[in-house]
């Protein structure tokens, strides 16, 4: 199904661009997994549950995932010394030591500390060196040994620990600087043809205790100081600044040794250093903070740090604002690294992203590459306060730390791109958390954004945390609440919860006590019942409520919304009082008289979905076409989501559904186009090898013929691009999706730029926003030597931007052999990055002639894929990790989509037909 691709291909990218990273993999099953379910669905679900982590039976503290309550580290004085060097196994490793100074609180003999994967030298027998401080007599160490299991250095004493007392704690170790993405790790790249190798780390969740023995929970805050010790001609970064810098001599060899301005009291999974020879540019904000931005040096000197510094600091002042508190820190770094298994990272000072969420190159990189970076940013910078100045006690809280910075991450870059502003940027959050959350929250598997501590304990538990509920639903709702309280509210009792836990640790019930009382401090702010009341009902229960309407008698009413309304729910949700705040968001009382609509939920800010009764959605339906923008933009698209998606659950006719698309005809906005293309691409891949498939093409044809032609003109006939910021997203809804269904001239005017591209590859003159569609439909239309030419230019790319362009583009192709060629490439690194490779499968399991080759491949490569895992989000040793999840959604929606099928084909089928003439 080349046509229907184009539309999925840039949808892909689109969606990527915002909100927490997809599972690629699990996509990529899923998709493929709708064509094989029959046959497979139990050699799956083996694997699934073969990989969850055992639970220890021990009643030993060492078998216990969770650290005692005796012990509380004060002061690490960790140094480290990464060698970029291979040694005379072929390995590389890291060496170094630390001491922590910790206080014991309770009497022990015991010392648990976590250490994973180190080699720690032995001194006299033992692990570890322990001493007292002040005058303390520390007692000896009777016996120490590592727990595998539970990742910890356990160390029996011979005699008591005294509370109140302090000690320090001293080890000497060494490591592998593997290629894992995990913990201390190295990364390589080319550069003017030679190999460079640098040393970063990735410590969240749980992998600090891979770089250095120390207490890894979020609540043991600690100082630490850091000395790291590497080449004269590699600079040395941590959360702190550089303040000493020395030359030294070691076993012949001259060192830099750099040493760091003590951190201030922070969590383990926020540390981090890196050594390169990257480089940077920088400037000082009003207050003299120091902001740098890092990369390969390449990258620094064709500018593409240039955009991300000059956000850095508007998104900077407006936290502060925000949040009422300055920026805790005397520095802000951020580096883009060509090897990284999540987009970004917060570490406190010195935060980490992949090179497309940092690097901005003004000639090869789109609007939407542009929008990532200012939402990639704003995001971590948010969490420099919320999650690292103030830090959710354990890793149960994960959706509040998540689902908060995945909210405020739209006003930070509204902040910095005001101009974008034309039609609220920030609605965008509707389509990349609002109805994503919606999917997964309406199947039976989805699961309530709060956890109990308790529930939450292996390093696979926790890793199963960072899902799309904890983002999505969690950014859903405290946008939600921030919209019912008042923004100034929110951020009034945000500012107070921050101050009142700064440099410590709460659990989320605190926000909720500050919100309430911002809120009774604030005259005119009058709640139906406590924030607690309100809040809880969204974040124990899971899914969400559909809200129906009935205008005839003004009957509102709600229930659990699932997708598969005979399946069975487990964890029952009562859905009896969220009513209260959605009859607020819907402004009683719903009677209406003839000719009246009623619309609910104004700017989808409620967590629900809407049915109304028949009458209404024809009042509704009438109004759309004949004057649609006496409905907001949101609801415009949130109608025609609500819309599709309670047919899907059967609760109204598909054709109802359908019928939301006749007004397209009229719509330039983004946003409904965007719910529209990705409601019409869930059928698209429904029907992509059924009859179906060729009427609703020619009906998707005629809708977006309007728009095709009105983007032609606005641009001179594709020869520029529209000047407002969402318009330019929607310029390319136009062109892929005309092109996928054929629209004339279309597909002609696409391949003749490519070709002249290939005539002269050294002038591109596609602009780059429309570059990921046109290069996917040339190579889907053409054979080997476009592919070939694809694959070149990706190679020589030096645009991390360019190449994921690329590297989806050369998935559209149609001839079998090319698409196995390239799964193939995945399994070498050297062809495609590790952090790449599972992406790159999902896009070629999204083309319907891939489907199969990439199931075929999934399977025959299922060790390497899922075993090494090292580009996923878990490790071998987390288990399946947040993979568990992805399947079983995969399973329900697969079986879902099954049944609705075999009720709905043929009405569609008819009203495609009968629409499209
Ligand atoms: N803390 C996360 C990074 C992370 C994710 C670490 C998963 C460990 C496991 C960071 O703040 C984050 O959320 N990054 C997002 C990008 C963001 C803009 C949604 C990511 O990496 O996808
Ligand atoms: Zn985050």
């Amino acid at each position: 199904m080349a046509k229907g691709y184009y539309i999925s291909k840039n949808m892909a990218t689109a969606a990527m661009v915002l909100g927490a990273i997809a599972l690629l993999t699990i996509i990529a099953l899923s998709i493929v997994y709708n064509r094989e379910k029959s046959k497979n669905a139990a050699k799956l679900m083996n694997v699934t549950t073969s990989m969850l982590a055992p639970t220890p039976t021990s009643n030993e503290l060492w078998d216990k995932y969770r650290l005692p309550d005796t012990l509380a580290p004060q002061h690490y004085n960790v140094t480290l010394w990464p060698h970029l060097v291979m040694d005379a196994n072929g390995m590389y490793v890291f060496t170094g030591n630390s001491s922590v100074m910790f206080t014991c609180l309770k009497k022990t003999d015991l010392i648990l500390i976590h250490s994973n994967k180190l080699n720690l030298t032995l001194f006299n027998g033992r692990h570890a060196k322990l001493m007292g401080l002040d005058g303390v007599t520390a007692p000896a160490i009777k016996t120490t040994w590592f727990q595998t299991e539970t990742h910890y250095l356990v160390i029996k004493l011979n005699g008591n620990l005294k509370p109140g007392k302090s000690y320090w704690l001293y080890t000497e170790f060494r490591g592998e600087l593997a290629d894992d993405l995990e913990g201390f790790y190295r990364s390589e790249y080319m550069e003017d043809g030679r190999k460079k190798i640098i040393a970063i780390t990735q410590m969240q969740a749980t992998y600090a205790r891979k770089a250095f023995p120390c207490f890894d929970e979020p609540a043991m805050k600690a100082v630490f100081h850091i000395t790291l010790i590497h080449d004269p001609e590699t600079i040395a970064l941590s959360n702190g600044q550089e303040i000493k810098k020395e030359n030294l001599n070691i076993d012949g060899i001259t060192v830099t040794r750099t040493t760091f301005e003590p951190t201030k009291k922070m969590s383990t999974y926020l540390v981090a250093f890196v050594v390169s020879d990257f480089t940077y540019i920088n400037t000082k904000d009003k207050k003299g903070v120091l902001v740098r931005i890092w990369a390969r040096k390449k990258a620094i000197e064709e500018g593409q740090g240039n955009y991300a510094l000059s956000i850095t600091q508007p998104i900077l002042e407006f936290f502060e604002k925000y949040y009422n508190t300055s920026y805790p820190l005397s520095k802000s770094d951020q580096i883009a690294l060509p090897d990284f298994k999540s987009g970004a990272m917060e570490n406190w000072g010195l935060v980490t992203y992949r090179e497309t969420a940092l690097l901005y190159d003004a000639h090869m990189s789109a609007n939407g590459n542009k929008q990532r970076i200012v939402t990639v940013v704003s995001h971590e910078l948010a969490h420099m306060w919320f999650g690292n100045l103030v830090t959710l006690k354990w890793w149960n809280d994960l959706w509040l730390n998540e689902g908060f910075a995945s909210y405020v991450e739209y006003l930070g870059a509204d902040h910095a791109e005001p101009t974008w502003n034309i039609v609220r940027f920030k609605d965008q959050i509707i389509l990349y958390d609002l109805q994503r959350a919606f999917a997964v929250d309406s199947l039976t598997t989805s699961h309530p954004l709060s956890r109990k501590e308790e529930e939450v304990n292996t390093p696979s538990e926790i890793s199963e945390m960072f899902n799309t509920i904890s983002y999505s639903k969690g950014a859903a709702v405290l946008r939600m609440l921030s919209e019912f309280l008042t923004e100034h509210v929110f951020a009034k009792g945000l500012s107070n919860y921050l101050k009142h836990f700064a440099f410590g640790s709460s659990v989320y019930s605190d926000l909720w006590d500050h919100l309430q009382k911002a809120a009774d401090q604030t005259s005119g702010v009058k709640l139906p019942r406590t924030v607690h009341d309100i809040m809880n009902r969204w974040i124990l229960q899971m899914g969400l409520p559909v809200v129906t309407i009935d205008t005839r008698n003004g009957n509102v009413s709600q229930k659990h919304f699932l997708l598969d309304s005979q399946a069975v729910v487990e964890r029952k949700s009562e859905f009896k009082s969220n009513i209260l705040y959605a009859s607020q968001a819907i402004h009683e009382p719903m009677k209406v008289s003839k000719g009246e609509w009623v619309l609910a939920n104004l700017h989808a800010s409620g967590y629900f979905r809407v049915n109304y009764d028949l009458e209404n959605w024809e009042r509704l339906l009438s109004q759309l076409e004949s004057n649609h923008q006496i409905i907001p933009v949101v609801n415009r698209a949130q109608l025609l989501d609500d819309a599709f998606n309670v047919a899907r659950a059967s609760i109204i006719n598909i054709t109802l559904a359908l019928r939301t698309t006749k007004y397209l005809l009229h719509e330039r906005e983004y946003i409904p186009w965007q719910a529209a293309l990705r409601n019409l691409n869930y059928f698209f891949q429904l029907f992509d090898r059924s009859e179906v498939y060729g009427a609703m093409q020619a009906y998707v044809k005629k809708q977006v013929k309007p728009l095709f032609k009105h983007f032609g003109t606005l641009t001179s006939n594709w020869t520029m691009v529209p000047s407002g910021h969402t318009d330019q997203f929607t310029q390319i809804i136009a062109l892929s999706l005309a092109c996928g269904t054929g629209v004339e001239g279309c597909r002609d005017l696409t391949k003749s730029w490519f070709r002249r591209w290939m005539q002269n590859p050294h002038t591109n003159t596609i602009h780059p926003n429309l570059r990921s569609t046109v290069y996917c439909i040339a190579i889907a239309e053409g054979g080997a030597e476009e592919w070939d030419f694809g694959w070149k230019m990706l190679q020589n790319a030096t645009v991390a931007a360019e190449a994921v362009k690329l590297r989806s583009a050369l998935a559209c192709t149609q001839v079998p052999w090319l698409l196995n060629r390239y799964l193939e490439y995945t399994l070498y690194p050297e062809k495609i990055r590790k952090q790449d490779a599972t992406s790159t499968i999902g896009y070629i399991a999204s083309n319907v002639i891939g489907q199969p080759l990439a199931w075929d491949f999934v399977r025959a490569n299922w060790d390497y894929i899922f075993k090494l895992k090292r580009f996923q989000k878990d490790n071998a040793e987390t288990g399946f990790g947040s993979g568990t999840q992805a399947l079983q959604q995969a399973i329900e929606k697969t079986t879902a989509k099954i049944k609705w099928l075999a009720e709905n084909k043929e009405p569609v089928l008819r009203w495609f037909i009968s629409e499209s003439s």
